[in-house]
């Protein structure tokens, strides 16, 4: 058991070392959790600029499922992804608020997830 738990340690030490992404995994999901939303944000690059962009679950209007988890996940795998910020709610509310921001010069291209129930 510790054995194996050096192991993941190691491996995930590599991964960090190897791929540079910049992943969010907030929360833990529940066998019975269901997706609620999952969204791609994409930003592209512009010269010296920095871009930003706010997600916001669930669409004005609408009810929320309790959230368990979210998962946001850079599809930059080179480290010059975006950088993510929970600004609201989030693991245990009914709603969130998520905050994209890329580097400066850089886009950012993420899938965000939100799960729950
Ligand atoms: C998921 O969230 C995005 C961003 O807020 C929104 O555009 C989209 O309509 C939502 N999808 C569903 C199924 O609620
Ligand atoms: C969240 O839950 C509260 C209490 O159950 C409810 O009053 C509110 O309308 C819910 N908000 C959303 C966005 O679903
Ligand atoms: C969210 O949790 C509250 C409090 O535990 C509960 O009353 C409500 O029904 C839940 N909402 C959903 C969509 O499961």
């Amino acid at each position: 058991m510790k054995f194996l738990v050096l192991v993941s340690i190691l491996i995930s030490l590599g991964a960090l070392v190897i791929g540079q992404s910049h992943n969010y995994f907030w929360g833990t999901r529940r066998g019975y959790d269901v997706l609620l939303n999952r969204t791609s944000a994409f930003r592209s690059s512009s010269m010296l600029r920095v871009k930003s962009m706010d997600l916001q679950y669930p669409l004005k209007g609408q009810r929320g499922g309790n959230i368990t988890a979210i998962h946001i996940e850079d599809q930059y795998t080179n480290g010059k992804g975006g950088y993510a910020k929970l600004l609201a709610g989030g693991i245990g509310y009914n709603f969130t608020k998520i905050h994209l921001k890329s580097q400066r010069g850089g886009g950012f291209n993420f899938i965000v997830e939100i799960y729950g129930r």
